[in-house]
């Protein structure tokens, strides 16, 4: 008997030797925050917010993040820029990669503005300054790409005295049409301390088009993702084409204020995955005091996502599917 059971246990620790590698969260424990992820010719390209400058970190899985391959690939001494440098992501557009990023002056926040730099075909390649997208307050640009309708510059912007999501058609990687309200924070869960909705991430399936955001004022714990859907009906640059669902990524396990997420797809590109932030500090954090999480997007019986719950640090994953 003894000796089956020893038999069974090695045979089980040869089958997970063979499956696909695991990993644990956090991907990056400290300054981890506004994560965005790209996977792109064998290799995961991470960012997240430094606040001085833009670095890049890739492996070839997603827990070779941790001590992957950093470059920083932006600097800026400009004034209008220099400072408070947050959410980057990385966009392949017309045969380039792109990075979007916020950025403002020395004094205060109130002078954040979307910018972009243009690389090369590859994410590791040089960048130069591309351009600035808005005049006005406006952090947290994203691309939403519609096969009918082109691709849309989205963001967070302040309407009404309130931060809330705009969109606009990117007429070219560095500039876009005219600006709409996309959404505005009316729900008692995008309201805790302040009314807000940020850090929209766009992702495709079923023939529909979700465009996750984060909600609420990020230095609580009630900060949370939620959800809009386009169902391939009428002009996704207004507010009527779109419906609102959430919180739908809440506090959980030990993992507080989850959100400002990026939608990435697995190596084999059958599995969509969700890399956002988290805090340990029950209160929230809105500081380098946020960590970067990865977990793989589920989906309903209808068809819906489920981004379930923040799993506890520590907690064995298997990697995404085709590593
Ligand atoms: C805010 O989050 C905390 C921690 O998860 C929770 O205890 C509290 O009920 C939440 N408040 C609201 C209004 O949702």
């Amino acid at each position: 008997m003894k000796f089956f059971q020893a038999v069974g246990t090695c045979v089980l620790a040869l089958s997970s030797l063979v499956s696909a590698a695991t990993f644990t969260n956090p991907l990056r424990a400290k300054d981890g925050a506004d994560p965005h992820i790209s996977y792109s010719g064998g290799y995961y390209y991470l960012m997240t917010t430094t606040w001085s400058d833009l670095r890049i970190t890739r492996a070839k899985t997603l827990g070779g993040l941790k001590t992957g391959e950093t470059k920083t690939v932006w600097k800026d001494t400009t004034a209008s820029r220099c400072c408070n440098v947050w959410a980057p992501e990385l966009h392949f557009l017309d045969g380039a990669w792109y990075i979007y990023y916020s950025a403002g002056q020395s004094a205060n926040l109130d002078l954040q503005r979307p910018h972009v730099l243009k690389g090369g075909a590859n994410p590791f390649d040089a960048y130069t300054y591309h351009a600035q997208l808005t005049n006005t307050w406006g952090i947290d640009g994203s691309i939403v790409r519609f096969s009918k309708w082109g691709n849309h510059f989205v963001w967070s912007c302040i309407t009404n005295n309130v931060q809330a999501l705009c969109i606009a058609p990117l007429t070219a990687p560095g500039k876009i049409g005219a600006t709409k309200i996309l959404s505005q924070p009316t729900q008692s869960w995008e309201k805790n301390e302040k009314p807000v909705m940020e850090g929209p991430a766009a992702m495709y399936h079923g023939g529909k088009t979700y465009l996750a955001y984060s909600a609420s004022y990020c230095w609580t714990p009630n900060y949370s993702l939620g959800l809009l859907t386009w169902d391939n009906n009428g002009d996704p640059a207004l507010a009527k084409s779109w419906s609102k669902s959430g919180p739908l990524l809440t506090s959980g396990n030990g993992n507080y204020g989850p959100g400002h997420n990026g939608f990435f797809t697995s190596p084999d590109g059958k599995e969509i995955w969700n890399v956002f932030h988290a805090t340990a500090i029950q209160k929230g954090a809105c500081d380098g005091n946020r960590y970067t999480m990865a977990q793989k997007v589920n989906w309903n019986a209808n068809g819906t996502p489920n981004f379930g719950s923040p799993l506890k640090l520590g907690t064995s994953l298997a990697g995404p599917s085709g590593e």
